[in-house]
């Protein structure tokens, strides 16, 4: 077998901070090697140091035993390790064939061999099992899919080291388990997979043997059989984690958000929502679960404002929303906590402190004469970086350089800080670790206590079962289903979720 690779006293260091702390990690040829640990704890930078995006301030790195400095991503390429990044850097427009060939294209003379490109592809799906179009269009293919292209992309380039940053997190459960099928068939033919995640239990479903970073330094590495959930929490944490929810009863209160046939139609002419029809109380969470790319994205920003292009309402206490601004839908008391995170929550190259008030700065609180209180921005922002014990150096750092999960909470403090009415939160706890996923279920529990509505969207079925009143399954466009979460099962709603509903009536 042998190694495929080691790292030796691997130090990473960013201003104000040690991402990684002369890391020790061995990583066996043809195994499947999961990396955890909390938010910010160095895994995307360690990982990242391998890819050849970053270079390390210090220690080494061998690759199937030979020392090796990787000074760019194309070296790593050359060393056959590749990278599959959590947000995809694919091509709409292009089709999945043009994609995983892009930049590596095999040439006749100075034009594209499309055919040999072809047949090699064809080659490698079939020695590894996977199903994909190849003529598809890229947006016309699911999150699924996507990230097989992805997949196919460092495979066509010659890989043998693959490294996964949280490929499960826009997943849906059917979509794991096609992804963990995939994996098991690249290790049979000899892969090393490198494989980041939050969720332990697909941790411990699908590695061999599992490193635990924790603020920067490596804790330990156990085979994946001989460790429980609760044990790699406490690793991960340092202490004992409790993972129970404390959920009392619901006490429902009055519609603070209904939506009457709300239809919207996407580019194309395609409708993205068909007609969604529903009512959220103050003190009730109404969970909306689906597939990546069913009408979820149209449906918030119809809620805030963001598009105002449908037909149908949408009302808050009973007042029309339609036409009114972003501010304006916001003053109503709606805080929105966006899916994309990068595009909608946050300007990157901007300060923590800036990114804390981002939407709030206009209001009283933050007001002096005609510009903005800095000393009380920086006093909330501190608050909120205790509360929700984000990771920093400094408030004045650019958020671009904290860490995914670090990032999500800057935007989760922020919007529940206020005193909202109906809080719309997409995919809340996507890259969130076990103990902040927690907290911000126990947060969003505390908000329904209050009284507010709460609408979660997520892709997380687990998540939505355990802190709903009620669920909806969007497929399509449309809420195809409504359950309470003590009458169903992850199966059932699974089946909404990919329409299978719809095709099994079809073919019946
Ligand atoms: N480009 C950068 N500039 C400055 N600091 C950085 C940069 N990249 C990472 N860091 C810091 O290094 C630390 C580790 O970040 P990293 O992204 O590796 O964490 P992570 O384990 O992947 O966390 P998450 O689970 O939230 O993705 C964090 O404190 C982060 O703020
Ligand atoms: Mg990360």
């Amino acid at each position: 077998m042998g190694k495929a690779v080691e790292l030796k006293n691997i130090t990473k260091r960013f201003p104000g901070i040690v991402a990684n702390d002369r890391i020790n990690l061995e990583i066996q040829k043809g195994e499947i090697h999961a990396i955890v640990g909390e938010n910010g704890a160095g895994k995307s930078t360690l990982m990242k140091v391998l890819a050849g995006l970053y270079q390390p301030d210090e220690g080494e790195i061998f690759i199937f035993g030979k020392k090796e400095k990787i000074s760019s991503p194309n070296k790593a390429i050359e060393l056959k390790i590749g990278m599959v990044h959590q947000h995809f850097m694919l091509v709409d427009r292009f089709t999945v064939l043009e994609n995983i060939i892009l930049g590596a294209e095999k040439k006749k003379g100075f034009t594209i061999d499309e055919k040999t490109c072809r047949e090699t592809l064809k080659k490698l799906l079939e020695l590894y099992n996977f199903k994909l179009d190849l003529d598809a269009r890229l947006e016309d293919i699911s999150v699924g899919h996507a990230q097989r292209v992805e997949i196919m992309k460092v495979l066509y380039r010659g890989a043998d080291i693959l490294v996964l940053d949280e490929p499960t997190a826009v997943l849906a459960p059917q979509e794991v388990d096609e992804l963990f099928i995939n994996l098991r068939r690249l290790k049979e033919e000899g892969k090393t997979i490198i494989f980041i995640s939050h969720k332990l239990d697909e941790v411990l479903s699908i590695a061999d043997n599992i490193t635990v970073l924790r603020r920067g330094k490596a804790v330990g590495t156990v085979p994946a059989d001989s460790v429980t959930k609760e044990e790699l929490a406490r690793m991960m944490v340092g202490k004992p984690v409790l993972m129970k929810l404390n959920k009392t009863p619901a006490e429902k209160g009055e519609v603070k958000l209904s939506l009457r046939d709300v239809m919207m139609k996407g580019h194309g002419g395609r409708n993205v929502l068909n007609g969604v029809t529903l009512k959220v109380c103050g003190g009730e969470i109404y969970g909306i679960v689906g597939v990546e790319g069913n009408g979820q994205k149209e449906l918030a920003e119809a809620i805030i404002g963001l598009q105002q292009d449908y037909d149908g309402d949408i009302k808050v206490c009973g007042k029309p929303t339609k036409g009114l601004s972003i501010k304006q839908i916001r003053d109503m008391g709606v805080a929105f906590i966006p899916e994309d995170r990068h595009r909608q929550g946050l300007v990157l190259p901007m300060k923590v402190w800036e990114n804390s008030i981002l939407g709030l700065h206009r209001k009283e609180e933050f007001k002096k004469k005609t510009s903005i209180d800095i000393k009380k921005a920086e006093e909330f922002t501190s608050r909120n970086v205790k509360g929700f014990s984000i990771i920093i150096s400094s408030i004045h750092q650019a958020i671009e350089g904290l860490s995914g999960g670090n990032q999500q909470k800057v935007i989760l403090s922020r919007e529940l800080s206020q005193e909202p009415i109906v809080i719309l939160a997409a995919q809340p706890t996507r890259g969130l670790d076990i103990g902040a996923m927690e907290f911000v279920h126990q947060q969003l529990l505390e908000k329904r206590r209050e009284g507010k509505a709460v609408v979660l969207i997520s892709a997380d079925l687990e998540e939505v079962l355990s802190i709903s009143d009620r669920v909806g399954v969007i497929f399509d466009g449309e809420i195809v289903a409504e359950f309470t979460p003590e009458e169903t099962t992850l199966e059932d709603i699974g089946v909404y979720m990919l329409g299978a509903h719809k095709k099994a009536g079809e073919s019946a």
